[in-house]
């Protein structure tokens, strides 16, 4: 059945962030009278929600609205948005590379959607023009909690703060996303009472620089104490942390309650104080050694994971070998590594020269993943013949037949013999039975 406004598809890339606000916008779209559709072709919408963390995150969207451009041609009235951080960073002229584009709106301007749909229509039918705004101002469509919000199982993600102060040197999040803004406290635990309310058993805190979060006199942990109490809910975790940022404070929260999971993603860059200091970071290796070690102590077993990069302006051998010590030596349970890619008007790109080869940085990412991969599989065999809760969210993604979830340390667990319809959803006790390099497996414990 075709509703009277027409049909919708979104299609996301890059982070949480961006997840969330596929989220906020579908729900946007649904309290307007628009249905969601699974295919390009047929929708009467198609908003593109984008990344430019990399260049090949950005080459992505070209190669999308490349495909899109017969489409346009044949079916002139259908709507094409770009929205997300190349919006933002590209404006206008996402518009020139891509005449076939309706739309371009900035992050902050989510909350606008319905009214920017109506008016690039009645626009592109008009002049054949697309619209751009990607103001930076309108705080209230940010914190907006999603309306009736698109109910996706039994994890939510909630927004505490966008935008980011930090001025690391190879990074366009802050000129995306703007200067820092937190929202109030009160307001974060009534949506969070309230989706638990709904059922939801995980709720997952986000913000760049999640524990920079203030609200007057209250400090992250104050914030992650007041959620972690409220009655129902299961599971909290957050992202990302930033090591400079990191307290005793919070280290003390996770350990107190059994609701923060036994997990931390602390992105750290490199393992090399050098480096550290040309990307700006604002922590060196002891500190973040420190850090974790302190956690460590106080949450036995607590898993960590990281982000990496190889081939930043002037990474030596000498360099890359410590980022590799500094794998060995942390135990990390998952990384997620990228080559450096320079971005327009950030520090990196603007004074120095992009001199690591595109193949060393190749060859430096492979021999990184190597060495991890070895790790991660010794650190899930130590799980092996233990019973863990594990939510259940969906399909696994090598088996369809195979229900999936994570467990509270953030594992990925494939339960063969849990239902896939009627168990989605719920936290079962699973047995691991075997570990992978990326995932464990396991049986339903009875
Ligand atoms: N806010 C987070 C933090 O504090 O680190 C990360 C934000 S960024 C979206 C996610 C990851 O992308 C970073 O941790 C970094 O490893 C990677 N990244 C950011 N800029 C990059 C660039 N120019 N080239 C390659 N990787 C990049
Ligand atoms: Fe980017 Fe550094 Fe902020 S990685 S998001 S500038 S903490």
């Amino acid at each position: 059945m075709t509703s009277p406004r027409g049909s919708y598809f979104i299609k996301t890339w890059g982070c949480q962030m961006n997840v969330q606000d596929e989220q906020k916008m579908a729900s946007l779209l649904q309290d307007e009278g628009y249905t969601p559709t699974t295919s390009a072709e047929h929708a009467d919408v198609i908003l593109l929600n984008t990344c430019s963390v990399r260049e090949k995150s950005e080459e992505k969207l070209f190669d999308f609205l490349g495909r899109l451009k017969n489409l346009k041609t044949k079916s002139p009235q259908t709507v094409i948005g770009v929205t997300g951080c190349v919006a933002q960073q590209e404006g206008e002229a996402v518009i020139k590379r891509a005449g076939h584009v309706d739309l371009v709106m900035g992050p902050r301007r989510i909350g606008r959607l319905p009214e920017l749909l109506t008016q690039a229509r009645t626009r592109s039918a008009v002049t054949r023009s697309g619209i751009v705004d990607t103001a930076l101002d309108d705080l209230s469509a940010i914190f907006w909690d999603g309306g009736r919000g698109v109910r996706s199982g039994a994890m939510a993600y909630l927004t505490i703060m966008e935008g980011c102060n930090m001025g690391c040197a190879f990074c366009i999040v802050p000129r995306t996303r703007g200067r820092e803004v937190h929202r109030p406290m009160a307001q974060i635990v009534e949506e969070a009472r309230r989706r638990v309310g709904q059922g939801i058993l995980e709720i997952e805190l986000l913000g760049q620089t999640v524990n920079a979060y203030r609200d007057g006199r209250k400090a992250f942990h104050h914030l992650l104490e007041a959620v972690a109490i409220i009655p129902g809910l299961k599971r909290l975790r957050f992202t990302s942390s930033h090591p400079a940022f990191f307290t005793a404070n919070t280290a003390a929260a996770m350990a107190a309650h059994e609701t923060i999971c036994p997990h931390l993603h602390l992105p750290v860059q490199s393992g090399s104080d050098a480096v550290l200091k040309a990307m700006r970071r604002g922590h060196g290796i002891a500190d973040y050694f420190r850090r974790l070690e302190d956690l460590r102590r106080r949450i036995p077993g607590v898993a960590i994971s990281t982000d990496l990069m190889v081939g930043f302006p002037g990474e030596t051998e000498q360099d890359f070998q410590a980022t590799l010590d500094l794998l060995r030596q942390a135990r990390f349970s998952q990384v997620y590594a990228f080559k450096y890619s320079p971005r327009p008007g950030t520090t990196a790109a603007t004074t120095c020269d992009d001199d690591v080869p595109e193949s060393l940085k190749g060859r430096r990412l492979t021999q990184l993943f190597a060495l991890q991969e070895e790790i991660s599989l010794e650190e899930n065999q130590q799980l092996v013949g233990r019973t863990l809760p594990v939510l259940l969210a969906g399909p696994s993604r090598r088996d369809a037949s195979v229900a999936s979830g994570r467990t509270p340390c953030n594992r990925v667990v494939n339960v063969h013999g849990a239902r896939l319809e009627e168990d989605m959803g719920r936290i079962m006790m699973a047995r691991i039975t075997a570990a992978h390099r990326h995932s464990l497996s396991a049986k339903p414990a009875i």
